[in-house]
């Protein structure tokens, strides 16, 4: 990683922004990368705006690199006020935003990111948040990690999806 993009990560996990489950979150979506073992759960919730359902807000927990939590840090922010359409068009390099063009070997990082995303926002996410709030009874969301420890990734009552390479 060159010295520009490096500073540019620092500064972005400094004060990462939308860190945190979302308690009354409309969907959610995980993705792990098998090879580097990183995974990103992202939250999603929705207003009305115009007539249309745009992204209100969104957060993210990450067992990920920097990288990863600096993508996701811009791209929770980059998001908001666009449809889910909108946002699931968005390509890996302009969830990056402001850290640029990311060097070959970081770019599964966003694309890791990319792809927590779209799970949120797929529709069959935005349904299950509709039938079945993704928050546990005591009002909070479960995490990521009570999720791995939990084995919940197993039970299917999560979907976790790998990326391929
Ligand atoms: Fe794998 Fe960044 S090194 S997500």
């Amino acid at each position: 990683m060159n010295d520009e993009l490096q500073k540019k990560v620092a500064e972005a996990i400094r004060d990462p922004k939308n860190v945190g489950e979302m308690a009354d979150a409309d969907s959610v979506g995980t993705v792990g990368n098998s090879e580097c073992g990183e995974m990103l759960r992202l939250w999603v919730k929705y207003r009305e705006q115009d007539g249309e359902k745009v992204i209100d807000k969104a957060s993210f927990q990450s067992f990920g690199c920097e990288t990863a939590i600096a993508v996701a840090s811009l791209a929770t922010e980059l998001i908001q006020g666009k449809t889910a359409a909108k946002a699931m068009e968005m390509k890996p390099e302009e969830l990056s935003g402001e850290l640029g063009p990311l060097p070959p070997m970081k770019i599964h990082c966003a694309e890791l990111v990319q792809g927590a995303l779209r799970d949120a926002l797929s529709p069959e996410s935005q349904a299950l948040g509709q039938a079945e709030s993704p928050a546990k009874p005591d009002g909070l969301a479960p995490t990521l990690r009570d999720s791995l420890n939990e084995g919940q990734a197993k039970s299917g009552s999560i979907n976790i999806q790998f990326l391929d390479e």
